[in-house]
């Protein structure tokens, strides 16, 4: 296996995880306007962050290799690509962490697959290392349901 080739699922999967983290953030976004909760929202601020460092990092990647990264819009029209939970409808904390305990239980298992995956050194340290972050983020919106961080 070397650094200068890829196989086209291996590119394909970079792309989708990239869609994947473009979502995750446009999530974060419109979960963190129903958080009142300042503790909460900072840490939901930092896994949206988190999300757009990985946009960031797999777009760099898919050019290395050779293909097109999907476009990130700040301007969010109110869609999602990946298969996402719609957070329309939802109210409060409660309603949001839910929402996103779903949508990033999809994220780590979406990573997982893809560490599995055959792949150049290089692309698989990356999406070893953004699965880092997926697991902590999953970790934290599980406890803070658990533990109804909201109510405290
Ligand atoms: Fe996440």
């Amino acid at each position: 296996m070397t650094n200068q080739s890829i196989s086209q699922d291996a590119l394909d999967t970079l792309i989708s995880l990239a869609q994947l983290d473009i979502d995750d953030s446009h999530a974060y976004r419109q979960a963190i306007e129903h958080v009142k909760e300042e503790p909460i929202r900072s840490r939901l601020n930092e896994f949206r962050a988190d999300h757009e460092r990985h946009i960031q990092t797999l777009s760099q990647m898919i050019r290395k290799y050779g293909g097109e990264p999907p476009e990130y819009s700040l301007d969010f029209k109110g869609y999602f690509l990946t298969g996402y939970t719609a957070l329309r409808g939802i109210t409060g904390t409660e309603g949001a962490l839910k929402a996103m305990h779903t949508n990033e239980t999809m994220t780590v298992s979406r990573y997982d697959a893809a560490v599995h995956q055959e792949m150049p050194e290089d692309a698989h340290a990356l999406i070893s290392r953004n699965l880092a972050d997926e697991r902590l983020h999953l970790a934290y919106i599980t406890t803070a349901l658990d533990d109804r961080l909201w109510e405290k």
